[in-house]
């Protein structure tokens, strides 16, 4: 191995509070295992809301809004692994990445899925109504997206109320520092692997674009009455293009 393996947390939270206190947890874990880590605070960048185009099904180029989701993209597809750590508000995820899964997933990921293969960890934090359900959406979301979702035990969620009670939850903790354990190993295997082989993408997809050939995107060959998609489908062993991210 010769560049240290890095994963990127994306936090959703609007405060300086329990999930932030959570990812530095999992960051010192990350660290004791030769990882580097970086925590994007959903917060700090300038992000939009959707607009009212609507367009995203058919346009075949990523979103025209101007803002920070981009750049925090293109470090998504730089790290190794992701993780996606969000409070529960209103029985859901909390708006910040709500907003941000809308924004990146349909506005950008859609197109090449550049984040398959990336290890994926989720981690939710509630008082105590709905952790299992943002969980299991975001993890979800990380599934769309061809990510490697690995099983450590029982899902980090952990349960805090006002600032600091999060680093009083041992038994999610735990579950934090098992997450980031086997995201860790998953990595290293995965790094040994492209190594060994030299193959960067592991498991080619058959399409890039999956809406390609469904009624949602007209515009895709099948629906023109050309090829089928897998056809039209890259070679197991083909790159993904780089034309998307030469455009953001
Ligand atoms: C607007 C709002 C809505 C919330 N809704 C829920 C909820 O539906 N279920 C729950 O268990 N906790 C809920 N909470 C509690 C937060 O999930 C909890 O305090 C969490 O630890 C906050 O994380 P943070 O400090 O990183 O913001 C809510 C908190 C806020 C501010």
């Amino acid at each position: 191995m010769t560049t240290p393996l890095k994963i990127l947390a994306i936090n959703g939270s609007e405060r300086d509070g329990n999930t932030s206190d959570v990812l530095r947890h999992a960051a010192a874990v990350a660290a004791a295992r030769g990882v580097e880590w970086e925590t994007i605070d959903l917060r700090d960048i300038r992000m939009s809301r959707c607009g009212p185009c609507g367009d995203c099904n058919d346009r075949p180029v990523p979103c025209a809004l101007e803002d920070g989701v981009p750049g925090v993209i293109r470090k998504m597809v730089a790290a190794d692994g992701i993780v996606f750590a969000a409070p529960v508000h209103g029985f859901g995820t909390a708006s910040l990445m709500q907003t941000f899964i809308e924004r990146a997933g349909v506005g950008y990921l859609r197109f090449d899925r550049p984040l398959s293969n990336k290890v994926a960890g989720v981690i939710s934090l509630a008082r105590r109504y709905s952790a299992g359900e943002v969980w299991a959406q975001l993890t979800v979301n990380a599934l769309l997206n061809r990510m490697i979702v690995v099983g450590s035990g029982f899902p980090a969620t952990v349960h805090a109320l006002h600032r600091g009670d999060a680093l009083k939850d041992d038994e999610g903790l735990t579950n934090v520092r098992r997450l980031i354990d086997r995201m860790t190993d998953m990595m290293e295997l995965l790094d040994e692997h492209r190594s060994l082989t030299g193959r960067d993408n592991l498991l080619a997809a058959r399409e890039v674009n999956e809406r390609i050939g469904l009624a949602l995107n007209e515009t895709g060959p099948s629906a023109a009455g050309e090829a089928a998609p897998d056809a039209a489908a890259p070679a197991a062993d083909e790159q993904p293009s780089d034309e998307l991210w030469a455009r953001l």
